[in-house]
């Protein structure tokens, strides 16, 4: 087991901001897990992944366990199109989406370009383009630091939901992911088995098979090319970590009641509301519908907005950028004041969807 001292934050979140922990230890094969136990004695660690999903508005004086195991292996059932793929919780997620397509699997195309490792993917139930981990998850091999127990977590288990799931609940706090069963499909299906509903993706894949020459082709449209569009769409839209600190979107976008909803876009021309099966299983709330964040903050004028070096970016308003220098507490104060103007304007809490420590 490495332990590290004193260790510099900064590149290890994406928001890039200036934090140090005391004590940090890279997992990197499973056996250190006992070593790394003793260690704890006890404490609960922080766990970090990319450091994608966090904000960092502290030092951090508990321990921090950054989790780098590796292993991709997959397995065919003869018996049908299904392929298992397991994936240590420490590799790329998209550099796991590529490889699955350079393997001709399918089933993650849709969510190409999502920065952020493996284990970190269900912690939020990272969606996109009309798909989301929960289509292709199968399980979860998780160890309990708090009771050196091993731990299979199947979908159910996992309880998600629209970026949610167990792991964001306290009785989750001394879980560590080790690694994800995901169930993609081995052979192409045609567009029919392919997501391209939403917002503008079918075009975007129209547009790239037009540029190949592939306009009028009945040629079926392939999952690579959805995950072209999605890259492109991604990259046109979404400011790149390593150059615009950021963290993706983040809030999460409301969901309300149906008739609220109508209530709002009746005051409110021109506000986007996408209808979503209640994950209610009484049914006693109603029909609900999302309303995008992004257009909410668009509409209280803060789109490109700066507060010295944090901001709201010019081409998303749902992503909070860091253009430098800005310190995690400035980022915080930022969307502390955009919660609040949404809240006069609009009468909605929006939920802050990373981690804040
Ligand atoms: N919109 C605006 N202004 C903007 C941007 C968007 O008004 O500046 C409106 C438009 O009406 C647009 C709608 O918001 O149609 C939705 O925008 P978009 O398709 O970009 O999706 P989103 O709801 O803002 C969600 C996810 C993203 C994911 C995209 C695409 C959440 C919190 N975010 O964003 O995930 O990439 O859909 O599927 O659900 C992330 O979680 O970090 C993330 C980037």
């Amino acid at each position: 087991m490495k332990l590290r001292t004193n260790v510099d934050l900064r590149t290890l979140n994406t928001f890039g901001v200036a934090a140090w922990a005391s004590q940090l230890v890279d997992l990197e094969h499973e056996e250190q897990l006992g070593d790394i136990r003793q260690w704890l004695a006890g404490r609960t660690a922080l766990i970090l992944g990319g450091g994608s999903n966090l904000l960092f508005t502290r030092d951090l004086t508990e321990p921090v366990i950054r989790v780098c195991l590796p292993g991709k292996s997959y397995q065919i059932d003869s018996s049908s199109d299904v392929v298992r793929v397991v994936v240590g919780a420490g590799e790329s997620w998209h550099g796991l989406v590529m490889w699955a397509l350079a393997m001709g699997f399918q089933g993650l195309e849709n969510l190409a370009l999502i920065p952020g490792t493996v284990g970190a993917a269900p912690i939020q139930n990272i969606g996109a383009y009309g798909a989301e981990l929960a289509d292709v998850f199968e399980s979860a091999r998780v160890f309990d630091l708090a009771h050196g127990t091993w731990l299979t977590l199947d979908a159910q288990d996992c309880e998600f939901n629209y970026r949610d799931s167990i792991f964001k609940q306290a009785r989750a706090a001394h879980w560590l992911i080790c690694s994800v069963t995901l169930r993609l499909r081995h052979h192409a299906h045609g567009d029919s088995e392919l997501q391209l509903n939403y917002g503008d993706l079918r075009a975007q894949v129209d547009a790239i098979r037009e540029a190949k020459g592939l306009g009028s082709s009945t040629q079926a449209i392939c999952p690579q090319e959805v995950a072209e569009a999605v890259i492109a769409i991604r990259t046109r839209r979404l400011p790149d970590p390593a150059r615009l600190g950021n963290a993706g979107s983040f809030f999460a976008n409301p969901i309300i009641g149906s008739e609220r909803a109508l209530e709002l876009q009746a005051r409110f021309p021109g506000l986007p509301a996408y209808p979503v099966v209640s994950t209610d299983p009484s049914g006693q709330h109603g029909p609900t519908m999302k309303l995008p964040a992004a257009w909410l903050i668009e509409r209280a004028g803060w789109k490109g907005r700066r507060q010295g070096d944090a901001g709201v970016h010019t081409d998303h308003a749902l992503v909070l950028v860091n253009h430098g220098g800005a310190s995690g507490q400035q980022i915080r104060r930022l969307a502390e004041e955009i919660q609040r103007d949404i809240r006069k304007l609009f009468g909605l809490t929006l939920t802050i969807e990373p981690r804040v420590v």
